[in-house]
């Protein structure tokens, strides 16, 4: 069997019970935007493959960087909690015995904190080579390939994720791989770069908000109280200490290919509340619940729906005046507010109903664990079916339905009206400018369509190697 076979079956089996959720095994696939990579459940049972009589002429992809190390908060988060372990005396066995020793297992902290781990080149060098066998005519030996990145600020994790990528899909020789770095935070970059918020003064991700707080003081006391339960001496956790074990589950998994002792400590049902609890900070923070905070990524959007209504072969001048055909697959990186906005806007979760605070609906669709995962990537295949063009989305190799429009082969939607939708829901929203509150009358933001993906030469844009 293969694995849409088996996801289809384990889909199956519990979609009674609650539609966005398939049960695993692996407490690290419950973890929402701290769960490492992993493919994403088969919840509307549509076959990954490409559906009968159509070829994928196209494809564009908007990924989050790969499976990282803690950023310097986090990891100071977790020195404080070994301290606090180290200081107290206490006896603990089972699952829990391994406390006794505990120490964070990042062996370079100075050097590793905040950028890829070794998971997270395993995940891109694989992700690489699988789109490069998947659709097996988009590259020409010695021709140009171009990669799309944030530049982020912060870390080099973005940057090295469209790095790692493209040895993995260009293999032993990389001298044709560019990689354009978008900086988001130039003040000419307005709504043109894979990070369109940073220059949107009224944006403000609130990480889930009054929502999330209420769901978290409803769920947590009574882990906590669990936990504690298991140990007996002075060491008494905190639901602050405690609401980080899922987080460290995750981490210390992808940092060390070994399945962390943390994972063992919260249960199944306590799990399932974490991973609801990964939703509404996404669907508050930047997600369809946070006003038009989740608005932002349009102008990328835009412009990805262009390229795929010009087709695989159009070349395209630039601003310098040279020309530029950036061929058929578009590789983008960026971070997980990022993807969590283009999550929001692609029409896959319209039917949503807003999630609630006190407890779990059964009727979920949007779930972060499926899509905002470490290298979490949404895709867009432009499919040719007897010349007819479509379009279909796919949340980490799982295929979503767009819910207004999915009358195509394999619940594809026409390419024509998938434009029609996106630039009808451009128009309700109101432009980038509009939204931001920003009064520049011409470029991307008054547009409300990037030009980074048809013209390589903005000036705050550069180029690395791979
Ligand atoms: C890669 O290809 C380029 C262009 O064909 C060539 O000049 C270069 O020597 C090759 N490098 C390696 C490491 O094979
Ligand atoms: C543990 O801490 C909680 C507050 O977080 C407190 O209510 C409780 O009494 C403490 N238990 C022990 C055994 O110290
Ligand atoms: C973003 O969310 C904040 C609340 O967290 C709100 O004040 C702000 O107006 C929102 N921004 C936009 C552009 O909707
Ligand atoms: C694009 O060009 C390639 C190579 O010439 C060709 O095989 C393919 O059919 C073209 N695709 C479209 C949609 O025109
Ligand atoms: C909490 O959820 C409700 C229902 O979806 C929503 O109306 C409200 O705006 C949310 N509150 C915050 C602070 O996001
Ligand atoms: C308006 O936006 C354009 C394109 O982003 C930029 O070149 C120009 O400098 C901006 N004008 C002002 C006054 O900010």
């Amino acid at each position: 069997m293969d694995r849409n076979t088996i996801t289809t079956l384990v889909s199956c089996l519990f979609l009674t019970a609650r539609i966005g959720y398939a049960a695993t095994a692996d407490p690290t696939q419950q973890l929402g935007g701290n769960s490492p990579w992993f493919p994403g459940p088969n919840i509307n049972d549509i076959s990954y493959d490409v559906p009968d009589g159509c070829s994928v002429d196209m494809a564009a992809f908007v990924s989050r960087h790969g499976s990282r190390y803690p950023d310097t908060g986090a990891y100071n988060q977790w020195v404080a909690l070994a301290e606090k372990i180290q200081a107290a005396q206490f006896t603990a066995t089972g699952d829990y015995s391994f406390l006794q020793t505990w120490k964070p297992v990042l062996s370079n902290p100075a050097v590793q904190i905040a950028d890829i781990s070794i998971g997270g080149y395993k995940e891109l060098y694989d992700m690489g080579v699988s789109y490069r066998w998947r659709y097996p005519d988009f590259y020409t030996e010695n021709t140009p390939f171009s990669v799309f990145a944030n530049q982020y600020p912060n870390a080099p994790r973005v940057i090295n994720s469209a790095r790692l990528f493209a040895r993995g899909y260009l293999g032993p020789n990389t001298t044709y791989g560019d990689i354009y770095v978008l900086k988001s935070t130039d003040p000419k970059s307005i709504a043109n770069s894979l990070a369109p918020s940073d220059s949107c003064p009224l944006y403000s991700d609130n990480g889930g908000g009054a929502n999330l707080t209420t769901w978290n003081d409803l769920y947590l006391p009574a882990v906590t109280k669990r936990v504690n339960s298991h140990i007996h001496g002075n060491l008494n956790f905190t639901d602050s200490d405690v609401s980080i074990f899922p987080y460290l589950c995750g981490f210390e998994t992808q940092i060390t290919g070994r399945q962390s002792p943390w994972c063992n400590i919260f249960n199944e049902d306590e799990l399932e509340k974490y991973e609801y609890a990964q939703d509404l900070r996404y669907y508050y923070g930047s997600g369809p619940g946070s006003g038009k905070n989740y608005t932002l990524m349009q102008p990328v959007l835009n412009a990805i729906v262009q390229r795929l209504v010009n087709g695989p072969n159009k070349t395209y001048v630039n601003s310098n005046g040279e020309s530029w055909t950036p061929g058929p697959l578009i590789p983008m990186f960026t971070n997980d507010g990022q993807l969590n906005q283009l999550a929001a806007e692609i029409g896959v979760f319209d039917q949503q109903k807003p999630l609630p605070r006190t407890k779990i609906p059964d009727d979920q669709i949007f779930v972060a664990s499926h899509y905002v995962t470490m290298r979490g990537t949404i895709g867009f295949e432009r499919l040719t079916c007897s010349n007819k063009k479509f379009v279909r989305i796919v949340l980490n190799d799982a295929v979503y339905p767009v819910a207004s429009c999915q009358n195509g082969p394999g619940k594809s939607c026409p390419l024509e009206s998938y434009a029609a939708l996106i630039n009808q829901k451009s128009k309700s929203q109101g432009s980038f400018v509009q939204i931001c509150g920003l009064t520049n009358t011409t470029g991307a933001g008054a547009t409300n369509t990037a030009t980074f993906l048809v013209d390589n030469a903005l000036s705050w844009e550069y180029v690395v190697k791979p």
